[in-house]
């Protein structure tokens, strides 16, 4: 089946060979991923902010008939992740111990070369992506293969596949992508995930105030 996905992708690459890139600094997306091995899909609204190295994600998780709704804010410079259960408004805190890395393709990618989704000869029915391959170390400090898909124009994700070791393909797509932040605020963890003294005087987590 891969094999298969690849060779229709050889099939359509056109000559030049693509360069890594960079996404813009700030973007935010409607999101989606499955995993199918574990009967889980993600629905979320992602916002990215590579200046201030922080990400939110607003997230409606099904596991098998299982469903949860989060509000998952992540300060990668503090080290700190807030995650807001929005169901009954429980909010918790943990430092974690990732570094942050700006959203790219990585440098040691491998080109798979460039193809239109949909049709270049249909007026606006197409979208021009390159598509890449590579290994990425997936939490248990595991190595996956990935294959994924960028917007030529502007270096915008538009999927990714991830082929764990166990077996189980986890499946990410971005939509509707719009440049910047439009709301700030969604970076502010709710006041009673952080309303104690000691914890602002220890973090200066929002640099300029937004409000
Ligand atoms: C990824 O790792 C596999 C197995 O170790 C290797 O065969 C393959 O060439 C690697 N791919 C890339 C793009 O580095
Ligand atoms: C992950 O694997 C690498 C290479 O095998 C090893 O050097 C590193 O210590 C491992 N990290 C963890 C957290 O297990
Ligand atoms: C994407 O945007 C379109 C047009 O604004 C909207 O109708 C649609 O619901 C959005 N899709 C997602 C997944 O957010």
């Amino acid at each position: 089946m891969l094999s298969f996905f690849i060779l229709c992708l050889a099939s359509v690459v056109i000559a030049q060979q693509p360069r890594p890139c960079t996404s813009p600094s700030q973007w935010e997306a409607s999101v989606h991923s499955s995993n199918p091995k574990l009967d889980a899909d993600l629905v979320g609204q992602l916002s990215y902010d590579s200046i201030y190295q922080r990400t939110r994600i607003l997230q409606h998780v099904k596991v098998g008939t299982t469903e949860t709704y989060y509000d998952i804010i992540t300060f990668y410079d503090a080290k700190l992740v807030f995650i807001v259960n929005m169901k009954n408004g429980e909010c918790s805190r943990s430092t974690f111990d990732q570094p942050w890395s700006d959203f790219a393709i990585q440098s040691d990618a491998t080109s798979l070369g460039e193809a239109y989704i949909g049709s270049s000869t249909i007026h606006d029915a197409g979208l021009l992506v390159t598509i890449w391959s590579g290994n990425q170390t997936i939490p248990l400090n595991e190595t996956a293969r990935y294959i994924q898909t960028w917007t030529f124009e502007n270096c915008l994700p538009v999927s990714n596949i991830v082929f764990e070791p166990s077996g189980s393909v986890n499946y990410m797509w971005y939509y509707n992508i719009t440049l910047g932040i439009q709301d700030p605020n969604v970076f502010i963890p709710p006041a009673r995930c952080w309303n104690d003294k000691k914890f602002l005087i220890q973090y200066n987590l929002f640099g300029p105030r937004m409000n």
